[in-house]
């Protein structure tokens, strides 16, 4: 499944098909991407690109490698993986994208587990982030995943060929979704809720604001329809420095925390935290 077996890249400047030839992806007006000895491809052109280096930096991405590795958010990924599960239960063979896939840790998993439940389906799997630093991390997990730098504002992927894009905590483009996705086909929003690491952003900052996910009162002029919403809340039981550390770092609390509340955060020695985060289910019609 990785890059030689997906057959809906389409190249970032014309949109036409990428065809896989001698390491490098090409399409018919002569445009070729070299496939890195890790095996991903960057099909980020620098018009597209909005700063030198976007996306999460290196250091973020080794951040939430760690985090993510020490299995705290599993229960998040494991409803995530029943619910494509759920949706592909009639399908033979599909395509998902997972869309703002940082270092891979949630793409991993879900074909992981997919492939073990699944045996007879022919899943083509894409993980897509801006950040060549996520992507170059992305590929040493997973080899059978074809990893993609570029943007979720145009996915490099054919009109209509995609059935399910996963956005988890990511940047949600509902243009750019909405024109790969096949009709009928599903986008999964995994979005933090109101009460999503309370206790962490208690200690940061002196007030703290209960953010609802953004209101998807557009979404029936872009021919899309939000067909379930479901929260998810549990508490992670004590997380060490070292994991404070390095949700500091990954999340944008590091950056947006004033100085007194970072160094209040870090001398933690541990917390227990509530994980608050809604799930929606948006169909294409
Ligand atoms: C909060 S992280 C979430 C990563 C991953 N989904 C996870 O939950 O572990 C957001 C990711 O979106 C990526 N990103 C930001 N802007 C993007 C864009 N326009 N297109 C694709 N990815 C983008 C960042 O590089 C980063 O890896």
């Amino acid at each position: 499944m990785s890059l030689d077996k997906i057959h809906n890249l389409a190249c970032p400047l014309d949109g036409e098909v990428l065809q896989l030839s001698n390491q490098q992806l090409r399409c018919t007006n002569g445009h070729s991407f070299d496939i890195a000895r890790q095996g991903y491809v960057n099909l980020l052109p620098v018009q597209q690109k909005r700063s030198k280096d976007p996306g999460d930096s290196k250091d973020m991405v080794l951040a939430r490698s760690n985090f993510l590795n020490t299995g705290v958010y599993e229960p998040v990924v494991s409803l995530l993986a029943d619910k494509i599960e759920t949706l592909i239960r009639d399908q033979d063979k599909l395509c998902l994208l997972d869309a703002g896939c940082g270092e891979g840790y949630y793409t991993d998993w879900i074909v992981k587990y997919l492939e073990a439940n699944n045996q007879n389906k022919c899943l083509s799997v894409v993980g897509l982030d801006i950040s060549k630093p996520a992507i170059h991390e992305a590929a040493k997990r997973n080899k059978q995943i074809g990893w993609v730098v570029g943007t979720n504002r145009q996915p490099p992927l054919l009109a209509d060929s995609v059935d399910i894009i996963l956005c988890v905590f990511g940047f949600q483009s509902f243009d750019g979704f909405k024109t790969i996705l096949k009709p009928g086909g599903r986008i999964i929003l995994v979005e933090p809720g109101p009460n999503h690491l309370t206790e962490l952003r208690e200690i940061i900052y002196s007030d703290v604001k209960k953010t609802e996910p953004m209101a998807l009162t557009h979404l029936a002029s872009m021919g899309l329809v939000l067909e379930e919403t479901q929260k998810l809340n549990f508490k992670t039981g004590p997380i060490d420095n070292d994991s404070i550390r390095n949700l500091l770092l990954m999340t944008p609390h590091f950056y947006r925390a004033n100085k007194e509340g970072r160094k209040a955060a870090l001398n933690l020695d541990e917390i227990d935290l509530t994980v608050d985060v809604v799930f929606r289910l948006l169909k294409k019609i």
